[in-house]
C-alpha cells in the first residue's frame, strides 16, 4: 500500500506536534519512523490510519482513511504503543476480532505460538491482566493474522524479550510468507537499532518535521542531525537524502 501525506499538521492545545509533514512511502517499503521521545511518531502513525483529527491530506493507495474508512481499514493492521486496558477476556477479545476482521482464530493462535504465546493457556484471563509482553505478542499476532497490505507497529519490540523479538523479525521477513508480498511496513521506535534488521528505509522526525527521509544505510552515514545523534552505529557507506 502506498502512503502519501501532504502538509499533515496537528496541534494539541497550543503545542504544535506535527508541523506540515510531506511524505511519500511507496508500496513494499519497510520504514522505521524514528525520533526522540515526544517528537510525534505515535501521533503521525495515528494520522496515517485516520485515528486523529489533523489538517492536511492523508492518502492510502489514493484513498483517505478518514473518508473511505471501511475499505481502507480492512487492508491495514495497527499495533499501538500502549495496549488498551480491556477488561474482556482474551477469548472475548479474539471473538470480536475474528468476527469484525473475518480472521480465522487458528491464524491468530499460530502467529501467537510463533511469538511463544499460547493463546489457549491465557484465553480465560482478562486481557488487561496479561503481562506487557503477552499483550504485545497477542496484538502483534492479531495484526499478522490479518495479512495486511500496510502494517503499522508502534514500538513493537518495547516489551518483547530477545527471543520473541528475533521471532518477530523472522515473521516479518518478506520471504516468511506471513505478510502478503509487497506489504508496506511502518514501524516506530525511538531507537533505530531496535528495528534495524526489519527495515530498508528511515524517516526521522525532529521538532514536528521530517529531518531525514532516505535509505537506512544512508541514515547511518548522514551528517549530524540532532535527532539521530547517538543512534548511529559503525556502518555502511553514506548515501544521505534529506527532505
Ligand atoms: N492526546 C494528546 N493530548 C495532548 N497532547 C498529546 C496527545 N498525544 C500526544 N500529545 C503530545 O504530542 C507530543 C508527541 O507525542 P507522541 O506520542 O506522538 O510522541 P512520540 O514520538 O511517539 O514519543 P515516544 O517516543 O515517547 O513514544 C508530545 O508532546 C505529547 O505530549
Ligand atoms: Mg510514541
Amino acid at each position: 500500500m502506498r502512503i502519501e501525506l501532504r502538509q499533515v499538521a496537528k496541534r494539541f492545545g497550543r503545542t504544535r506536534v506535527l508541523k506540515g509533514i510531506d511524505l511519500v512511502i511507496p508500496p513494499g517499503r519497510r520504514v522505521a519512523l524514528v525520533g526522540p521521545n515526544g517528537s510525534g511518531k505515535s501521533t503521525l502513525l495515528r494520522a496515517v490510519i485516520g485515528l486523529l483529527d489533523c489538517t492536511g491530506q492523508v492518502l492510502l493507495d489514493g484513498r483517505s482513511p478518514y473518508e473511505n474508512r471501511v475499505e481502507v481499514v480492512r487492508q491495514l493492521a495497527y499495533v499501538p504503543q500502549v495496549a488498551p486496558q480491556l477488561s474482556a477476556t482474551v477469548a472475548e477479545v479474539l471473538g470480536l476480532v475474528t468476527l469484525t476482521r473475518g480472521l480465522e482464530p487458528s491464524a491468530i493462535a499460530d502467529a501467537a505460538r510463533q511469538l511463544e504465546l499460547d493463546v489457549a493457556e491465557v484465553k480465560r484471563r482478562p486481557f488487561r491482566n496479561l503481562s506487557g509482553g503477552m499483550k504485545q505478542k497477542l496484538l502483534i499476532a492479531i495484526a499478522l493474522a490479518a495479512r495486511p497490505s500496510l502494517l503499522l507497529m508502534d514500538e513493537p519490540t518495547a516489551s518483547l524479550d530477545a527471543r520473541a523479538r528475533d521471532r518477530l523479525f523472522a515473521l516479518c521477513e518478506p520471504g516468511a510468507g506471513v505478510l502478503p508480498g509487497g506489504a508496506t511496513l511502518l514501524l516506530c521506535s525511538h531507537r533505530l537499532e531496535e528495528l534495524r534488521q526489519l527495515v530498508d528505509h528511515v524517516v526521522a522526525l525532529e521538532d514536528g518535521k521530517v529531518a531525514f527521509d532516505g535509505p537506512a544505510r544512508g541514515f547511518f552515514g548522514a551528517p549530524a542531525l540532532s535527532v539521530i545523534e547517538g543512534q548511529r552505529g559503525s556502518s555502511p557507506p553514506p548515501e544521505p537524502r534529506h527532505g
